[in-house]
């Protein structure tokens, strides 16, 4: 567990020891070499300060999803979130975090009509947040905007597979790629971003085969999300992996079981009000 001294002025905690260096995505990127990832690279997404700062420090990079619509803001998709709450939720994890690199989702709608409105989008996302790179959905279709924004400064994360955003094209949140023709596509889409210069690829909801053909097949680090073991690196939406909720999808393993904790403690609470046995006096002011 991290400590961490606080500024009363600002309320702003900062751990001891101060890490050394955030992880940039060069040093992400030379974690691969000659195909191998000597030790794999560990993502988990977060959403606000403090989770930031819990994760921080167990973390290569953390990633501001756009999963944030359901699991912070209940929406039924990705596809309504806003580039305002991603640059909000992006700049509190940036504050929260010392050591992993902070990547940011660039939402539905924000990059995907050229690579101009992708450049324009995604400076934003990086000056109000002060994060170092941003991730995109999409294969060959975004290959020259990837191109066009790492030309230009900006770290970019692919995602293939099954990508979320495209939920309405795709049917549903299925895995990918249990057909040849499809099982193609989703390679051939990771080799593209891959040329285009994405310094980290996420992986997402494929079969095993297909995880390993594209590992194996690019330069770039592949990050999985029910992808198998074969992948370089691992991402997890952290409230999936810390049980927050009922159900999870089958490649998540629950490494906790936090929302039976929180329903224990509210109703621990709950029953001390409603006897009146909280608050005592250790939680009371009373003059010196
Ligand atoms: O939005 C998100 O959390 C993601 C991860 C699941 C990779 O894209």
């Amino acid at each position: 567990m991290s400590t961490f001294t606080i500024d009363t002025s600002t309320s702003r905690a900062t751990p001891s020891p101060v890490p050394g260096k955030r992880m940039t995505a060069p040093s992400i990127r030379a974690r691969k070499a000659d195909g191998r990832t000597e030790q794999p690279i560990v993502m988990l997404t977060a959403y606000t300060m403090r989770m930031a700062q819990l994760l921080d420090p167990h973390c290569d990079m953390l990633l501001v999803g756009d999963s944030l619509g359901q699991v912070i803001y209940g929406l039924p998709s990705t596809i309504p979130v806003t580039i305002e709450m991603m640059c909000a939720h992006g700049a509190a994890v940036v504050r929260g975090s010392w050591h992993a690199l902070v990547a940011v989702d660039m939402p539905f709608g924000s990059y995907e009509a050229s690579p101009e409105q992708a450049f324009a989008c995604a400076s934003r996302i990086m000056k109000e947040t002060g994060c170092a790179a941003v991730k995109l959905e999409g294969g060959e279709a975004m290959a020259p905007t990837v191109e066009f924004l790492s030309h230009r400064g900006i770290p970019v994360i692919g995602h293939v597979g099954l990508t979320p955003q495209a939920v309405n094209v795709l049917g549903g949140y299925g895995a990918r790629g249990r057909e040849q023709r499809e099982a193609e596509k989703i390679i051939a889409d990771a080799k593209a971003i891959d040329s285009a210069g994405a310094f980290c690829i996420v992986v997402e909801g494929v079969m095993e085969q297909i995880a390993t053909e594209i590992s194996r097949g690019v330069a770039a680090p592949v990050i999985g999300i029910g992808a198998s073991s074969q992948c370089d690196g691992q991402v997890l939406v952290t409230e999936d992996m810390l049980g927050l909720f009922e159900r999870t999808p089958r490649f998540v393993k629950r490494y906790d079981d936090i929302a039976r904790r929180i329903g224990e403690a509210a109703a621990a609470y709950a029953e001390e009000v409603r006897s009146r046995s909280f608050p005592t006096p250790d939680q009371t002011y009373r003059p010196k």
